[in-house]
């Protein structure tokens, strides 16, 4: 099982990356409980290099390989691809994901447009300081259930300005055991292969618009080759695979 963690803070040793490190240990833990070799990686965005989106629109009109911008960016995306889920943390800036979380999902927007992560799991995670609304889990849901990922849970943390781990771990133990339990759980028996309710009306709100708009564009020909066009395909995987064929 591979699992890539993104993390927007720049702190390393700040709440977002503390409230990571007690749900990696809780997985690593579950793993070892059932014998599955895992794997994680943590991709801290802020001390990496993506460089802010400067809206040429080339990767929609003629692919993300030809973004002017030479930096992680296909890099993060291939670490994305090959692993079974990640989990996404953003603290709460002015209540919303911060700048660094906006800016990479800003440059991953061609994922909308030609959605490649069907079949993959994603945990959502913000951590602020005294007030959160639902908002910035929001931004970050919409974003990647358009790429294709099943969430398989989301949940925020109050951490004031700096809460140091063992006090996270006494105050939301509970909650990090039940979150973790989640993801790894989704992962192990596939539940990403039955997609949730906005998933399925997403492609097929998309599905409609290729087949009335069949220009020339790099995405339709993406949708077409994937075989996504026509009627009969409902999803953009076989959901229609049993719970126990899908079971790892
Ligand atoms: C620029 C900035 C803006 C913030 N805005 C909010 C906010 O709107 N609401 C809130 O509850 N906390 C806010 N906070 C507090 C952080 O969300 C909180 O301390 C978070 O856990 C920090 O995570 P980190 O230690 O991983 O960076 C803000 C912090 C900073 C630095």
């Amino acid at each position: 099982m591979k699992i890539v963690s993104i993390v927007s803070s720049y702190r390393k040793n700040g709440n977002t990356s503390n409230v990571l490190k007690l749900i990696e240990n809780n997985i690593t833990i579950l793993a070892k409980r059932n014998n599955v070799s895992l794997e994680i990686e943590r991709i801290m965005l802020g001390h990496g290099d993506v460089k802010v989106c400067r809206g040429c629109r080339l990767c929609f009109e003629i692919g993300e390989e030809k973004c002017p911008l030479k930096d992680d960016l296909l890099l993060i995306k291939d670490k994305l691809l090959g692993a079974d889920g990640i989990i996404l943390a953003s603290p709460v800036y002015v209540e919303d994901i911060n700048g660094i979380m906006k800016n990479w999902i800003d440059r991953m927007a061609f994922y909308c447009h030609r959605p490649t992560f069907a079949g993959k799991t994603a945990l959502l995670i913000t951590t602020s300081g005294i007030g959160s609304t639902n908002h910035s889990l929001n931004t970050m849901k919409r974003a990647i259930q358009a790429w294709g990922f099943y969430i398989a849970g989301e949940c925020k943390f109050r951490t004031g300005a700096l809460m140091n781990i063992s006090a996270i771990n006494e105050l939301y133990s509970n909650k990090i055991t039940r979150i973790s339990n989640k993801l790894y759980e989704s992962i192990a028996r596939n539940k990403a292969i039955n997609p949730k309710f906005y998933s399925l009306v997403s492609f097929k709100v998309q599905q409609k618009y290729w087949q009335k708009h069949k220009d020339d564009s790099i995405d339709y020909w993406y949708w077409a080759e994937k075989g996504w066009i026509q009627s009969k395909r409902k999803f953009y995987i076989n959901n229609s695979a049993s719970y126990f064929k899908g079971k790892r």
